[in-house]
């Protein structure tokens, strides 16, 4: 994994929870590294056991991890990519090139040996949407914390299950998804 997800996720210990936190995190987790460049190569260990620590800090469990910081990834992303993200209507339409346009394309342009997972997507004639993820990396977590963040961005809500997982003795990680319109609390 590339530093750029490892840098984002330091910012966003940092902003969140402070600088001593993050300090803590890192000593604890036997981490040799003390800071992270964006286009260079690290062990995709190093993202998973950040979070794991965070986790036991936090009293949270590192799924609850995954989705929160994937949910802010989304946002991080999309201003890393100039206009790239713009260009899209709504999430659907972004999805639809996750794969071959923003993961398969852009992203080698961003980072010359960036290793995305893959992602197969449908949209079906009701609306709603298959997204199939696969990564030798295993973070379908944080994938389903950055579709949130997807729908935050274009202000819609998401109904999101997740009807496979790896983890669970599944043969993929396979994500049901409806968009909807946000709706507003009074
Ligand atoms: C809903 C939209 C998106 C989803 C669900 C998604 C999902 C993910 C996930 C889960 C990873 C972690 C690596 C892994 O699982 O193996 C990842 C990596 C990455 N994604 Fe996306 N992504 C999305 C949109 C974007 C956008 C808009 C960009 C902007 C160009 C982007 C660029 C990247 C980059 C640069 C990496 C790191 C690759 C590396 O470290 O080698 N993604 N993505």
């Amino acid at each position: 994994m590339k530093g750029l997800l490892i840098n984002m996720y330091e910012l966003y210990v940092e902003k969140k929870f402070g600088e001593d936190l993050w300090d803590e995190i890192l000593e604890e987790s036997d981490v040799k590294e003390e800071t992270f460049i964006g286009p260079k190569s690290y062990d995709d260990k190093i993202l998973p056991t950040l979070i794991e620590t965070t986790a036991r800090h936090l009293n949270l469990t590192p799924n609850n991890v995954m989705l929160m910081f994937g949910r802010h990834t989304f946002r991080g992303l999309a201003s890393r990519a100039g206009e790239l993200v713009k260009k899209y209507q709504g999430p659907e339409d972004l999805l639809l090139e996750l794969d071959s346009v923003i993961h398969k394309i852009e992203v080698k342009k961003l980072l010359s040996g960036g290793e995305p997972p893959e992602f197969n997507i449908k949209l079906h004639p009701d609306g709603h949407m298959t997204a199939e993820y696969s990564s030798k990396r295993g973070l379908c977590h944080y994938a389903e914390g950055i579709l949130h963040g997807l729908a935050d961005y274009y202000q819609r809500d998401i109904d999101c299950e997740q009807t496979q997982c790896v983890h669970l003795g599944g043969e993929k990680c396979i994500f049901e998804l409806r968009f909807k319109p946000k709706v507003k609390n009074e």
